[in-house]
C-alpha cells in the first residue's frame, strides 16, 4: 500500500490527479523492485533482442549489480552497495520497501518506450537516458513523480506532444534536457498561472518540431539559465520580458522561424547572432546585422551592392575614386609635421587627414592605389594596396558603412589613434573621409603573418619557422609593451583602450618582432552595434574577461585578461576557446593541470623542447603571469606595465644572446623562416 499512500496526498494537489487515479497502481501494491521488472525491464527493452544492461535486473542478479539503477531505503539513506556484503546480497531484490531513486542508461541501446509506470516511483530523481533509440509518446503519467528533478531524454525518437503534465514537476525540476527528439505540436503552458518553476534551470527542448509560437510563459521561469529551443519551428516574435531574465546565460533560439523585432533589450545582453541564426530574415534588429528599418533611407540592397562592390575585385578602390580623376581637389600637400594629424587636401571628393609619417601621401596616390583583399573583418576589409610610381605599399581598411560613428566623434577620435607611435605597434599615416561617408584608415603595411596563423596554421605559410619558448617570449613581450604604451597617459592624453587583444591582431616579421593591430579602432571608432559585433567574436573565441557579459565597455583591464588568453596560447600553443559554452578555456586547463599536479604538461611541445628547467627559462613564470592576468575579478589583474616589466624579469636565458637581435635568423642555421 505504500506507493498508494505515499503518491496521494500529493496526487490531491496536482491537476493530474486523474491519471493516477486511472492508473492500476492503486490496486497492485508493488515494491519498486517489483516495478522495475515488471513494468520499466519490458517497456525499455520493447522488441528488441536481449539488452546486455537490462538483462543485470533479474532475481538471480543481487540489486546492487543492476546496470543503471540507484535505491534507497524507506527513510531516505542511500542503499550502499560498496561494501562486498551488499554486492552479493541476493536477498535485497525480495525487499518491497526499497525505492529507486535514479535511473541512468545512457547510450545503452535501449530501443522500447517510456512506460507510464515512470511516474509511480515514489523517490525517483534522476532519469538519464539520453542517446538511446527510445520512441514514441512521452507519458503524460510521468507528471506524477513526486521526486523527479532532472530528467535527460535528449538524442532518442520520442515523438507526439509534450504532456502538459510535464510542468506538475516544476516544485521539483531542476533540469530538463528533450533535445534531439522528434516531439511536435506546441509547447504546453503550465496549468496555473503561477507556475514558476522556480528552480528550473536548464530547459532544452532544442532539435525537436515544436510548432507555434515562443512559449511565452517562459519568461516567467525565475531559474533558468539555459534555455535552448534551437532547430525547431517556432514563429513569430520573440517576446520583450525574455531579454530581461537577469539569470539566462545560454539561449539558442537559432533555426526556427522567428520574426519581427528582437527586444531592444538583447542590444546590450552578451548574447550574440549565434542565438538567433538561421530565423526569418523577417528577425531584425540588434544583435542581428539586419537592421528593421533603414533610416538613412538606404534599401538595404544599395549598401549590400556598395559593399560587395567594393569588395569584389582587385581594381579595389575604383568606384571610390570614380570622378577622381577630374579632381576638383587642391593639390596642397602639406609637408610640415603632422603629429596632430594636418588636413592636406580637401576636394569635392572628401579629405585626407594626414599624420607623423603619413606626409608624403596625396589623396591622389591613395585613391588610385590599386589593391588586393587581405581580410574581411566585421567592420572592415582590408587591403594591401600598391601606391603608383613604386611609391610601396600601404594597408588600407575600407569602414563598412554604417559601423563608423559620424564625422564629428570619429576626428578626434582617429587623430588620437594617429599619435599612437610604437614599435610594436602597425603605425596609422591617414585617415580619409569621402563625402559620400567612405571612411579609410592607411597604416603602414606589414606582410599579413598573423600570431594566430603561425601558432594554429592556415594562412598558407609554408615552411613555419619554429616558434621555440624565446620566440615566443619575444613576442609576448612586444605585444605587452605595445598594450602598456597604450595604456598610459601620455601628454595629457587619455589612455588608449585596445579593445581586441588577440592572436589575430598580432603580425610577426620574419624576426619575430610583434606588431599590435586594430588598436583601439572598437571601443573608439565604431558604433555600439558594429563594437558588439567586434566583442561577441572576440568572446565566441574566448578573449573576453568575464565582464564583458554584463559590462559592454572594454576597460584596460579587459585589454589584460585578453593578453592573459594570449599568453596562455603562446604556452600552450592551443586556440583558446570560451568558457561560456560548456568548453575548456585554457585558464580552467591549466588550473585543472596544476591541480593534478600534471602544469609542466600543459606547454606546447615545441615551447618545452629545449627547456631544461621550466622555472629557470622564465616559462613558470610567464604561465603564473597569464593566470594572473585572466583572474576573473578585474581588479586583480596587474597593469599592462607591470606585466611587461615581469615578462623582462623572466626573460628565457638564449634570450640574452643572439635571439633578440636581428641576425637571429641566420644564427639558427637549420631553422626554417619564411620571408613573407
Ligand atoms: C541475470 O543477470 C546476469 C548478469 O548479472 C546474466 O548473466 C543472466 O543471464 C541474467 N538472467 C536472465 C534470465 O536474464
Ligand atoms: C541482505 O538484505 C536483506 C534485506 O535487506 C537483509 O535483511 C540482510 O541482512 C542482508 N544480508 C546481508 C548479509 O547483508
Ligand atoms: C498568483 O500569485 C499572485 C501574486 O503572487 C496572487 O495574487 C494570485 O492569487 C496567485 N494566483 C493563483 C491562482 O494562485
Ligand atoms: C542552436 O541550435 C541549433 C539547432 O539545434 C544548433 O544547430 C546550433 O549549433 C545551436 N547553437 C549553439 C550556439 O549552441
Ligand atoms: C515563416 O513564417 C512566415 C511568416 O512570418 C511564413 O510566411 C513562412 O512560410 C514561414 N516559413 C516556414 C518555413 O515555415
Amino acid at each position: 500500500m505504500r506507493t498508494t499512500a505515499r503518491a496521494l496526498p500529493r496526487c490531491l494537489l496536482l491537476f493530474a490527479c486523474f491519471f493516477l487515479l486511472r492508473s492500476p497502481l492503486l490496486v497492485v501494491a508493488a515494491g519498486d523492485v517489483d516495478l522495475v521488472i515488471d513494468k520499466l525491464k519490458p517497456a525499455l527493452q520493447g522488441a528488441a533482442a536481449a539488452n546486455a544492461q537490462l538483462a543485470t535486473w533479474n532475481a538471480s542478479t543481487p540489486l546492487c549489480l543492476w546496470r543503471g539503477l540507484r535505491w534507497s531505503t524507506p527513510a531516505g539513506r542511500p542503499l550502499r552497495c560498496d561494501a562486498a556484503a551488499a554486492r552479493a546480497n541476493l536477498s535485497l531484490a525480495g525487499d518491497a520497501a526499497l525505492l529507486l531513486t535514479s535511473i541512468r542508461l545512457p547510450a545503452a541501446a535501449l530501443a522500447g518506450r517510456l512506460p507510464p509506470e515512470l511516474g509511480a516511483f515514489a523517490a525517483l530523481e534522476t532519469v538519464y537516458l539520453a542517446a538511446n533509440s527510445l520512441s514514441g509518446a512521452i507519458p503524460l503519467e510521468l507528471g506524477n513523480a513526486p521526486a523527479l528533478s532532472e530528467l535527460d531524454l535528449s538524442g532518442n525518437a520520442l515523438s507526439g506532444a509534450l504532456p502538459p503534465s510535464i510542468w506538475n514537476l516544476c516544485d521539483r525540476l531542476a533540469e530538463l534536457r528533450l533535445h534531439g527528439n522528434a516531439l511536435t505540436g506546441a509547447i504546453p503552458a503550465p496549468a496555473g498561472p503561477n507556475d514558476t518553476c522556480d528552480r528550473l534551470r536548464i530547459l532544452d527542448l532544442g532539435a525537436n518540431r515544436f510548432s507555434g509560437d515562443f512559449p511565452a510563459f517562459l519568461t516567467g521561469f525565475r531559474g533558468l539559465q539555459r534555455l535552448d529551443l534551437g532547430g525547431n519551428r517556432l514563429e513569430g516574435p520573440i517576446p520583450e520580458p525574455l531579454a530581461a531574465m537577469r539569470g539566462l546565460q545560454m539561449l539558442n533560439l537559432s533555426y526556427n522561424n522567428f520574426s519581427g523585432q528582437l527586444p531592444p533589450g538583447f542590444a546590450a545582453s552578451s548574447f550574440t547572432t549565434e542565438s538567433f541564426l538561421g530565423n526569418s530574415p523577417a528577425l531584425c534588429g540588434p544583435p542581428l546585422q539586419q537592421p528593421c528599418v533603414s533610416p538613412s533611407g538606404l534599401s538595404s540592397g544599395s549598401v549590400a551592392g556598395m559593399v560587395i562592390g567594393l569588395m569584389a575585385g582587385a581594381v579595389v578602390l575604383a568606384s571610390v575614386s570614380i570622378g577622381w580623376a577630374q579632381g576638383r581637389w587642391r593639390r596642397n600637400r602639406v609637408r610640415r609635421a603632422a603629429a596632430e594629424g594636418v588636413e592636406t587636401e580637401e576636394g569635392g571628393e572628401g579629405k585626407l587627414v594626414v599624420f607623423q609619417g603619413g606626409e608624403h601621401l596625396t589623396l591622389e596616390e591613395v585613391l588610385n592605389a590599386t589593391g588586393q583583399v587581405v581580410e574581411k573583418a566585421s567592420y572592415c576589409t582590408v587591403y594591401k594596396a600598391k601606391l603608383a610610381d613604386a611609391g610601396g605599399s600601404i594597408e588600407l581598411r575600407l569602414l563598412r558603412e554604417g559601423s563608423c560613428k559620424d564625422a564629428a566623434s570619429c576626428g578626434p577620435a582617429v587623430r588620437r589613434i594617429g599619435r599612437a607611435r610604437h614599435e610594436n605597434l602597425v603605425p596609422l599615416r591617414a585617415f580619409y573621409q569621402g563625402r559620400r561617408g567612405e571612411k579609410l584608415l592607411v597604416y603602414d603595411y606589414f606582410p599579413h603573418r598573423t600570431l594566430h596563423d603561425l601558432l594554429h596554421g592556415g594562412g598558407g605559410l609554408e615552411g613555419r619557422p619554429a616558434l621555440t619558448w624565446p620566440r615566443r617570449h619575444k613576442i609576448a613581450l612586444g605585444a605587452a609593451r605595445a598594450l602598456a604604451y597604450l595604456h598610459e597617459s601620455r601628454h595629457g592624453d587619455a589612455p588608449v583602450v585596445h579593445g581586441n587583444v588577440r592572436s589575430s591582431n598580432v603580425l610577426v616579421d620574419e624576426y619575430f618582432v610583434p606588431r599590435m593591430t586594430e588598436y583601439a579602432v572598437v571601443g573608439r571608432l565604431l558604433v555600439p552595434s558594429a563594437a558588439e559585433a567586434v566583442l561577441s567574436a572576440a568572446r565566441a573565441d574566448g578573449y573576453c574577461a568575464p565582464e564583458l557579459q554584463t559590462m559592454k565597455r572594454c576597460a584596460p583591464r579587459t585589454d589584460v585578461y585578453a593578453f592573459g588568453i594570449l599568453l596562455l596560447e603562446l604556452l600552450m600553443g592551443r586556440k583558446p576557446a570560451p568558457a561560456a559554452n560548456g568548453g575548456d578555456d585554457l585558464p580552467s586547463l591549466v588550473k585543472a593541470a596544476v591541480l593534478e599536479e600534471t602544469a609542466v604538461e600543459v606547454f606546447d611541445p615545441e615551447v618545452a623542447k629545449g627547456v631544461r628547467s621550466p622555472a629557470e627559462e622564465g616559462l613558470v613564470q610567464a604561465l603564473k603571469l597569464a593566470m594572473g592576468c585572466c583572474a576573473p575579478v578585474a581588479a586583480a589583474r596587474p597593469s599592462m606595465a607591470e606585466v611587461a616589466r615581469q615578462l623582462e624579469e623572466s626573460r628565457p636565458k638564449a634570450s640574452r644572446s643572439a635571439l633578440y637581435s636581428p641576425a637571429e635568423t641566420r644564427s639558427e642555421a637549420g631553422t626554417p623562416t619564411t620571408a613573407a
